[in-house]
């Protein structure tokens, strides 16, 4: 019989020439145990995702009563699920007040996907401007605006109409204009070996991208969830985003991403109708994800409520978006790369043969809104 090693070199799709290739047999808090109990302490932290630990009794709770009730219900988000909507809330409260919005997925590289398409609707443009040495995923749109070749290279053509400027160049600002759909960056660049941003790159960002009707996108896949002393990196450096990309540590080990933006940003963008199909597909999905970090996994994960109700049971509100977390200055990287098959991605989206979606004045003209109303207790409905 085949060994678990000679299985994985056989049947395992690898990422790198030289994987890691220990065997996990559990996992618990800080430490990994292959077989015979050898013991390991974990320093990658799944890169940016164990923020709670292995099996925290709180998340492996989560996700047994979830199990229990149910997994799936449907492809697209269009049901109301006691863990999504909560941890929705949960989230929206921690966010500023225009970040009130989210939509979920399974990836960092699909929230990013999702991101992009969002800003394209949204202002009508095309062009996407990134920086140089950032790192978004390994979908056909991420890979186009990320920022090293090394990466990209094998899978040209891209994206066409991206433009990668030189992070912390005030001057390069100045290519931001009226054609650009979206900038986005990440508020701390992390592949690129932890590269802050200089005092008042950020706010001139925003600005830039204010007066030009740009939306600014922060990547937040590895700075959210406490990895910067904050909650997220925009409390560190006071400016608001109009779109918000996270995933990793949103799902610590459950496939989770969400970007999140304002509902005149999310429902100006497509019509309810098209809200799933045009921006991002596996919303409530049962889907592959392909994560490489470390040896290589391939999963079928049941379930995104499986995922929400895992990961919205550790992330209690601790008291609003300026709070510190008890991981202090910590900002643990290392690299990756992953990659998942997504049915609404800009690659899958290119080879469809017809565009079935109006185009995005359609939607604003049609004056599409979502109403909300608040009961006497103050809760949405
Ligand atoms: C900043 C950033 N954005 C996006 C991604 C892509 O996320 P995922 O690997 O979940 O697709 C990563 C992954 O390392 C990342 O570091």
């Amino acid at each position: 019989m085949l060994t678990n090693r000679q299985l994985f070199l056989l049947h395992l799709g690898q990422t790198s020439t030289a994987p890691l290739m220990l065997e996990i047999e559990r996992a618990e808090g800080v430490f990994m145990y292959g077989p015979r109990g050898k013991k390991y302490l974990d320093l990658i932290s799944g890169v940016s995702v164990s923020n709670t630990g292995h099996r925290h009794p709180k998340v492996v709770e989560a996700v047994k009563e979830q199990a229990d009730a149910y997994l799936h219900l449907m492809v697209y988000g269009e049901m109301i699920q006691s863990p999504q909507v909560k941890y929705a809330e949960k989230l929206c409260g921690l966010l500023p007040a225009t970040l009130d919005n989210c939509f979920f997925v399974n990836s960092g590289s699909e929230a990013v996907e999702g991101a992009l398409k969002l800003a394209k609707r949204f202002t009508g443009r095309s062009k996407l401007i990134s920086f140089k040495n950032s790192y978004h995923g390994s979908t056909h749109g991420a890979l186009s605006i990320q920022g090293n070749e090394l990466y990209k290279n094998a899978f040209r053509p891209l994206l066409p109409d991206t433009l990668q400027l030189d992070f912390n160049n005030e001057t390069s600002i100045g290519a931001i204009d009226r054609k650009t759909a979206c900038v986005i960056t990440e508020p701390i660049q992390a592949e690129a070996g932890v590269i802050f941003p200089v005092k008042g790159f950020l706010p001139k960002i925003r600005q830039r991208c204010t007066e030009t009707g740009a939306l600014l996108v922060f990547d937040e896949v590895q700075t959210g969830f406490g990895r910067t002393g904050f909650m997220f990196a925009i409390s560190r450096f006071g400016v608001v985003p109009d779109i918000l990309v996270l995933a990793k540590a949103l799902g610590g080990g459950m496939p989770l991403g969400a970007f999140i933006s304002s509902k005149k940003i999310m429902f100006g963008a497509a019509c309810l109708a098209f809200l799933n199909v045009s921006l991002i597909a596996f919303s409530d999905s049962p889907t592959y994800l392909l994560n490489s970090s470390g040896p290589l996994m391939l999963m079928k994960f049941a379930s995104l409520s499986v995922a929400i109700a895992f990961a919205s049971s550790v992330f209690p509100v601790p008291g609003g978006p300026k709070s510190r977390t008890p991981l202090g200055g910590l900002v643990l990287m290392a690299s990756n790369a992953s990659g998942y098959f997504s049915g609404h991605s800009t690659a899958s989206m290119s080879s469809c043969l017809t565009d079935s979606s109006p185009p995005i004045s359609d939607h604003l003209t049609a004056g599409t809104s979502i109403k909300t109303s608040r009961r006497a207790d103050g809760s949405i409905f």
